[in-house]
């Protein structure tokens, strides 16, 4: 299986269409195909390639990091965890990982995805009914921070929240706004996974307000029994942060950063 997962990542590393920084992933690691890929089918690996290649076309190109959907897959498959929000799905990278292992463990209505785009999110909706995971991912287009999300989430789900990933709008206002919401939505010990809460990934935020840092850090002292890990890049400038090379030499290696927040 394993000289299969390394054949088989040997066509990402020499697709000369793919971008530098998707194509570096499967190998960066060299000896090994890292868990959120090397435990697809061939059939789903399939539809993964292809949808590298529609999304390289259509320049739909700010999935989620694989070091961020591997604490994902963790926690997940880990713990059986089996009603999940997330907010944000852009073209759908996450949400067809997802919904693969919710096929693994044999978990339908798993899934409830959010987000605000219309064009991503039909298209993210034809790539879930391509990989056959109708019954385990629903995609819903909405801000992510509306009020009456939660009920519509939990309706489906079938129980209360176990776990939501914030990956959206990343700005300031937005952010707290979903921090606010949802947090108390969730069931006793669930889990808020957060994407770019580091300072580089404050650009992210076109009101220039402070970003995902600073809604977290004010949140964090609305809710002082929130239990907080942050996992960040070591402190360096933007500039040396942007060069693979030393965002790879970090123990975490996602310069974007990840919140885990887990409700006490
Ligand atoms: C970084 S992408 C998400 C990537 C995705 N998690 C993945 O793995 O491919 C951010 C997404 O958040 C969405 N978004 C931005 N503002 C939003 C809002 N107010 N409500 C819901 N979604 C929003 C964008 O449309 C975009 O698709």
């Amino acid at each position: 299986m394993r000289q299969t997962n390394m054949n088989r990542s040997q066509n990402f590393v020499n697709n000369p269409n793919l971008t530098d920084r998707r194509r570096r992933w499967f190998d960066v690691f060299g000896s090994y195909v890292p868990i959120i890929f090397s435990f697809l089918t061939d059939e789903e690996w399939n539809l993964i390639e292809e949808w590298y290649t529609e999304t390289e076309e259509k320049h739909f190109i700010g999935e989620a990091s694989v070091p961020f959907m591997s604490v994902l897959h963790g926690l997940i498959m880990g713990n059986k965890i089996q009603r999940i929000v997330q907010l944000g799905h852009y073209a759908g990278f996450s949400s067809l990982l997802i919904g693969f292992m919710l096929r693994k463990m044999d978990r339908k209505n798993g899934l409830f995805s959010i987000d605000i785009d219309p064009i991503v999110s039909e298209f993210t909706d034809a790539w879930i009914k391509k990989a056959g995971l109708q019954e385990y991912v629903s995609v819903n287009i909405s801000d992510s921070a509306a009020p009456d999300m939660p009920e519509k989430a939990e309706e489906y789900l079938k129980g209360d929240i176990e776990l939501v990933i914030i990956d959206s709008s990343h700005q300031y206002r937005h952010t707290k706004q979903e921090l606010e919401l949802w947090y108390p939505k969730l069931k006793k010990t669930g889990i808020i996974a957060m994407h770019d809460i580091s300072e580089f990934a404050t650009d992210f935020d076109s009101t220039g307000e402070g970003g995902v840092e600073k809604a977290l850090n004010e949140w964090e002292s609305s809710e002082p029994n929130a239990s907080i890990l942050r996992l960040l890049p070591q402190d360096l400038p933007k500039d040396v942060l942007l060069q693979q090379d030393h965002v790879f030499d970090r123990v975490y290696r996602d310069p974007c950063g990840i919140a885990l927040i887990q409700k006490r």
